[in-house]
């Protein structure tokens, strides 16, 4: 695939905590030949996480960093990721925040989906915020990652509709599908 573009395609890092559809989503882009990225790696910060599958089936290297020695734990990532000749990463439902000292390490080579239209809701909980403030519309957001949370620059943004029907579930759901589209035009803009 890559012999057709004679480009060589960025090595990536995914970050997941949960169920991975976006991974999922992003590893699919990946192998289309316009992607600017290869997935060669997938990090969990618990085995729970049901996106480790992904990692299987698309024969990706997985591991998994149990967060309770924080400091040392992001310490033993970054040897990884350099190990691994890691340039890039995305975090897709990554549900720990990373420490100054990591992020500046990969300064402005984090990019993370946040499903709120950012500025507004960040944080946990988005959906339910956005309809108990009787917004009109819900979205999702990909951004840089900056040491304050949910903070860093905008590279694209997705404004979705909320209607009298939707509760927090159905919002999420409606979302997610939005993200899907989303953060791969997000990583073709980045790199074009
Ligand atoms: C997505 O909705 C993502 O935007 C959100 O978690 C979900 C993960 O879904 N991320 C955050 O809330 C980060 N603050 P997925 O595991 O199916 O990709």
């Amino acid at each position: 695939m890559e012999k057709l573009t004679g480009l060589k395609k960025i090595k990536t890092a995914v970050f997941i905590s949960g169920t991975g559809s976006n991974l999922k989503n992003i590893i699919k882009f990946s192998k289309i030949i316009k992607s600017p990225i290869s997935i060669d790696l997938i990090i969990s910060n618990t085995n729970k996480a049901k996106g480790l599958r992904f990692a299987d089936q698309f024969n990706i290297k997985k591991k998994i960093f149990n967060f309770k020695d924080f400091k040392n734990i992001e310490k033993k990532i970054l040897i990884l990721l350099k190990k691994d000749k890691i340039k890039f990463i995305c975090l897709a439902g990554y549900m720990k925040i990373l420490s100054k000292n990591f992020i500046k390490k990969f300064d402005g080579k984090i990019i993370n989906i946040h499903p709120s239209l950012l500025p507004k809701y960040r944080g946990l909980n988005t959906h339910s915020r956005a309809i108990n403030n009787k917004d009109k519309f819900a979205g999702c957001t990909v951004h840089y990652v900056t040491a304050k949370l949910d903070s860093g620059r905008k590279i694209l943004q997705k404004r979705i509709k909320i209607t009298a029907k939707d509760d927090p579930t159905s919002l999420a759901k409606k979302v997610l599908k939005q993200e899907h589209k989303l953060y791969p035009a997000a990583i073709m803009k980045i790199f074009n």
